[in-house]
């Protein structure tokens, strides 16, 4: 975690983008940004259908929806330009509303961050259910890093979402009732997203932004 008392110099230049089904995760995107330019980074925010190359910037957050897997824009575009992705510092954020907490801090050696509010242990110890196994970090995971491995990102977060019923057909609302057993309501924590974002910029901003004691 950055010691407080540090700033950083050289400006790195960062993107941030976010995919996004019902809105929800823009304005996790939003509060990430934020906290990246209060740190002192340079930022642009995009929505990922309008999202420019990695190639541009220092670093990349990539952010997006769980929905039936980790949206699939942000899949995609983080396969597409895994080359470049793979060249600098990049960290993802999942916005969800269950995870299984499996008492894991990595995942082969990538750094894992979860919403305090939103990961819950197991009811049995050593024997997941069904819908416990399902909100597994390893499975939510399992298909970008499947198809971008050597995307190794320096932090992955899984951040509470937001969910309204009023706006899902019935095939979404029963998966996300009877698989993922979420129930409706905004649970985006802006204070552990705002937390996680403190904590990223150091390490985003390895490649060209350095860090140095600021002066009381
Ligand atoms: C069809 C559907 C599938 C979902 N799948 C999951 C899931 O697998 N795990 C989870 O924690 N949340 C799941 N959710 C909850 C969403 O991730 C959550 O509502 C998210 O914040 C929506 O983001 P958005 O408003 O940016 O689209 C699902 C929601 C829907 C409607």
């Amino acid at each position: 975690m950055i010691p407080s008392g540090r700033l950083l110099t050289g400006r790195p230049r960062l993107l941030v983008i976010y995919a996004t089904e019902w809105g929800s995760t823009a304005g996790v995107a939003e509060a990430v940004a934020d906290e990246l330019r209060n740190g002192g980074a340079e930022v642009d925010l995009r929505a990922i259908g309008v999202a420019p190359s990695p190639a541009l910037y220092d670093g990349v957050v990539v952010g997006g929806p769980m929905i039936l897997g980790w949206h699939k824009d942000a899949v995609r575009y983080v396969a597409s330009h895994r080359a470049d992705l793979a060249g600098r510092p990049v960290a993802y954020f999942l916005t969800a509303l269950s995870l299984t907490d499996t008492g894991e801090d990595d995942l082969d050696g990538i750094p894992l961050f979860a919403d305090a509010r939103l990961a819950k242990a197991p009811r049995r110890a050593g024997r997941l259910g069904l819908a416990e196994r399902y909100a597994r970090p390893r499975r939510y995971l399992r298909r970008v890093l499947g198809k971008a491995p050597l995307v190794r990102p320096v932090s992955v977060a899984f951040l509470g979402g937001s969910l309204n019923l009023m706006r899902l057909n019935s095939f979404q609302k029963l998966f996300v009732l009877l698989v993922v057993r979420a129930s409706p309501r905004d649970a985006r924590n802006w204070e552990e997203i705002h937390r996680w974002a403190r904590e990223l910029l150091p390490l985003l901003a390895r490649r060209n932004g350095s860090l140095e004691e600021s002066s009381p």
